[in-house]
């Protein structure tokens, strides 16, 4: 899947304001490559035209000081491209439209989102291994969380007609960053009832349980506690389900630690902080066990390293040791 990556420009179509400080960010790219859920880009959150200035060597002959006129000195700049799941993508002939949701909470995510139609954004993609499909007759349980429920939207764009339920969490409901259907029937506090009130899912069939942290909007707690108390009801264990997750490590840990007391597969999409996403610069390595032939286990160990942009973002819940 990763033979294909390239740099790419992207156009501007749209950038949305979703909630308080979650926008969609939707680009045309022409020659981009076949995608699937799970995958991620790297944007440059800077100008295309800044590339030749701020990545110019110093001059610094010891012992002068150097000249220093580096733009990210007069204001910030993101030198490194950031990482985004893909929340869609669709193509038609030789351009592709893909949509990232992005929350601002740096430098990179604050340029993003100045971002206007028309405007240019450089990409690195696409990135990573995909989720697997259920089979046959499996429920496909989609828990997100805050900026990991992107990719849970692209998996339920991939999923029509199969039997899926979604499970999405926010702190509260200003930084819920899906559309309640205007006709909705308010979720109870303690309601795990799935409903077809999320515009983004119930587009694809798909009925989804929301948890706030503060009642604020469905099910007040933690979206591991909704997802608990949904398992134990209706009794789902083992190969009757899979479970696909991204969101917080903590979340996505209790999320693995949940399916694996129960004996159904989970699929943990991890978002380790990363810097190239391509597999050089080893920033973003993740712990696993049971390392294959293909992976040498430290002396005396019985796990190895892993990285989380080229072997993952997506592993199974049960091999990662966090
Ligand atoms: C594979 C992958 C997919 C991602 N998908 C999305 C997505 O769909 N939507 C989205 O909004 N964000 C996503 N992220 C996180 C996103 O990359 C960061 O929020 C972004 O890099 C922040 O850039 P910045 O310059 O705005 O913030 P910075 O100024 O670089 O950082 C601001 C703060 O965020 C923290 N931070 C940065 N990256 C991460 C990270 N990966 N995990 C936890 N804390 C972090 C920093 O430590 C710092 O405290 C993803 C990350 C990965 C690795
Ligand atoms: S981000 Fe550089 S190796 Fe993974």
């Amino acid at each position: 899947m990763n033979q294909r990556r390239g740099q790419f420009t992207g156009v501007v179509c749209a950038n949305i304001p979703l909630c308080r400080e979650h926008f969609k960010l939707v680009m045309e790219v022409r020659g981009f490559p076949p995608t699937k859920a799970g995958q991620f880009v790297q944007l440059l959150c800077r100008s295309t035209r800044d590339l030749d200035y701020v990545e110019r060597e110093l001059e610094w002959p010891s012992p002068q000081r150097p000249e220093v006129e580096n733009v990210d000195l007069i204001a910030p700049t993101a030198l490194l491209r950031r990482p985004f799941s893909l929340a869609g993508a669709t193509t038609d002939g030789e351009t592709a439209t893909i949509e990232v949701i992005h929350r601002v909470v740096g430098v990179g995510t604050d340029w993003l989102v100045q971002l206007r139609t028309g405007d240019e954004v450089g990409i690195l993609g696409p990135l990573g291994n995909t989720f697997s499909h259920p089979v046959e007759n499996q429920i496909a349980i989609l828990v997100g969380g805050g900026v990991g429920i992107p990719p849970m939207l692209y998996l339920a764009s991939e999923l029509v007609g199969k039997k899926v339920i979604a499970f999405c969490g926010a702190t509260t409901r200003d930084l819920l960053s899906l559309t309640v259907t205007a006709d909705a029937r308010t979720p109870g506090i303690d309601s795990i009832e799935p409903l077809y009130n999320i515009q983004e899912f119930a587009a694809h069939g798909i009925p989804a349980v929301i948890s706030t942290d503060d009642g604020s909007y469905g099910f007040r707690g933690f979206v591991t506690q909704s997802l608990q108390e949904y398992l134990d009801r209706f009794r789902i264990r083992g190969e009757m389900a899979v479970i696909y997750t991204c969101g917080p490590e903590v979340m996505m840990k209790r999320v693995a630690d949940l399916a694996r007391a129960r004996q159904i597969p989970c699929q943990v999409a991890v978002e380790r902080a990363m810097a190239c996403g391509m597999g050089t610069c080893q920033s973003c390595c993740i712990r696993v066990k049971k390392p294959d032939a293909s992976a040498v286990p430290l002396p005396g160990q019985d796990w190895c390293y892993r990285l989380a942009c080229t072997d993952g973002p997506v592993f199974a819940g049960e091999e990662l040791l966090w």
